[in-house]
């Protein structure tokens, strides 16, 4: 016999007032003998799980599994809830029967194998021959043993700045030997945080300037706290001297998240700065006396221009150039076109690519297509007026970290399009672009590792880093 049973799940949202979500499995699912074990799988899943599954069992398609993938695992999961008194994931046990239990976990575990566009099984293999549909390519590995590799920036003598997230700067030659620059700023390595990324002057080979973002920190209280900050230095031969500070991000806080941190010059020698909510998301993305949660203007030498967005906006921080973002951690200024590209992580799910404009709201946290990781939902707006659509977004999150437009002729049928790193599913994932949209996407190089960046040299090659170990691979064309 089918009990009627009800539940009711709390789900706060951001202006803290409660909506219930209420649900019943009634005779009425079920009635149809007829029904396959298929059909009525179906009908549960969409009515109870995929609220926080996805519709497409895109959660479960992830291949940490935290407590098991096993048919055992996912019955007590479904069975006994998990996620302990959070309610995270809610205890089904009292409403499904164990025989409705067991064909959802058939269900699941089919649908998985179906939905497996991720395959974590595939062996990667740096020296395989990879098929694009005009040109065949493969690896090269440029410098290994890089930690963390965030920020890259290429010298005009072909040498390559790489970032370790840990604090080292490395100099990474053309025959693949590595040099440590010394000088660099005190970096807060700790959490997302540490030794960030490296952007050149425009002009530096005059000036020899070199831009470092970084987590700083402080005492306050006695305790640490830290936030994203940016320091200018000049570059002799492997050493940084002359340390100025450009940009310092208020207020400090005290989690070790979202410091963000890409660096970009404009055509017109202004800097940019993206820095994440840091994980206050009610507080900093859409208050604008504070730096987090924004994009940053300013010029070279940290001055605010005269026409930023808020330099006449009592009380503001007269940096901001965009505000209600997340933790922007793609950035790209294309060099033809001017257009900002920047690409954000989203909660669960979510994850965007927005075109950057001045003065513009882009919602966090007020709309959002993600959910919180506990499952819960925070917002259930997805669009608001005044605020800005995100060109592009992703469920599930694919975890972006770096991004470029492929520029020129090196990589036929790439032309155009654009490149993001994904540090969740450890793949370059080529975004197609048509008509303002992202037409298809194409996963390529399938568990290279944790994609933390992408760029195209002045070479016209493009590099990829990926953590642990750190590797600096040059994706090299061959011809069909
Ligand atoms: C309110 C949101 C919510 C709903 C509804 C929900 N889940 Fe979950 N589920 C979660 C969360 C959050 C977790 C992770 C808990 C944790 O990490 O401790 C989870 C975990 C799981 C896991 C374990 C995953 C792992 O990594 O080992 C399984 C299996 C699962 N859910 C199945 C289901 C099924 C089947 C349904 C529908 C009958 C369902 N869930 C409904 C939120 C939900």
């Amino acid at each position: 016999m089918i009990r009627s049973i009800s539940i009711v799940l709390l789900v706060l949202s951001t202006t803290g007032v409660s909506l219930s979500w209420e649900g019943s499995l009634g005779r009425n699912h079920y009635s149809a003998e007829a029904d396959s074990a298929e059909d009525r799988s179906r009908s549960i899943y969409t009515n109870y799980c995929a609220s926080c599954h996805g519709s497409t069992m895109q959660t479960f398609v992830d291949r940490k599994w935290k407590y098991g993938n096993s048919a055992s695992a996912i019955f007590e999961s479904i069975h006994k809830g998990r996620g302990g008194s959070d309610a995270a994931m809610p205890a089904f046990g009292v409403m499904l029967k164990e025989s409705q239990i067991n064909e959802l976990v058939d269900y699941i575990l089919s649908g998985i194998e179906e939905g497996k566009v991720y395959d974590f099984e595939q062996a990667f293999s740096p020296t395989e021959v990879y098929n694009a549909e005009k040109f065949d390519y493969t690896l090269e590995v440029i410098a290994s043993d890089l930690g963390i590799p965030w920020g890259m920036a290429f010298l005009p003598n072909g040498d390559i700045l790489v970032t370790d997230r840990d604090g080292a700067i490395y100099r990474v030659m053309k025959d693949g030997k590595k040099v440590i620059i010394r000088g660099g700023p005190s970096v807060y390595a700790e959490g997302q945080g540490g030794l960030l990324d490296v952007e050149l002057h425009p002009n530096f080979e005059k000036n020899g300037w070199v831009y470092l973002s970084y987590s700083s920190h402080k005492m306050e209280d006695g305790e640490t706290v830290s936030s994203t900050s940016v320091r200018r230095y000049k570059l002799k031969r492997n050493r940084l001297t002359k340390e100025k500070l450009i940009i310092e991000a208020f207020p400090y806080g005290d989690t070790e998240i979202h410091y963000g941190s890409r660096l970009e010059f404009d055509k017109e020698g202004y800097l940019f700065l993206t820095v994440g909510d840091r994980g206050s998301r009610d507080t900093n993305p859409q208050d604008l006396t504070r730096f987090p949660g924004k994009v940053h203007r300013t010029h070279d030498d940290g001055s605010i221009p005269s026409d930023n967005p808020f330099v006449d906006t009592p009380g503001a921080v007269k940096s901001i150039y965009s505000f209600g973002h997340r933790n922007p951690q793609g950035f790209f200024i294309h060099p033809v076109t001017g257009t900002i590209w920047s690409h954000e992580h989203g909660p669960r799910g979510g994850d965007e690519i927005n075109i950057v404009r001045k003065g513009e709201n882009y919602g966090w946290p007020l709309v959002s297509y993600g959910i919180n990781y506990n499952g819960t939902v925070f917002t259930t707006l997805t669009k608001k007026e005044g605020m800005r659509d995100p060109f592009h977004y992703w469920i599930p999150s694919i975890g972006p970290s770096g991004m470029t437009f492929v520029i020129g002729d090196r990589y036929p049928g790439w032309d155009g399009h654009l490149l993001v790193g994904s540090l969740r599913f450890e793949y370059l994932n080529l975004c197609k672009i048509e008509d303002e949209k992202v037409l298809s996407e194409l996963v390529l190089l399938k568990n290279i590792g944790r994609v933390r960046n992408v760029k195209q040299g002045p070479d016209g090659y493009i590099y990829v880093a990926v953590e642990e170990p750190g590797i600096l691979y040059r994706i090299v064309p061959i011809k069909k």
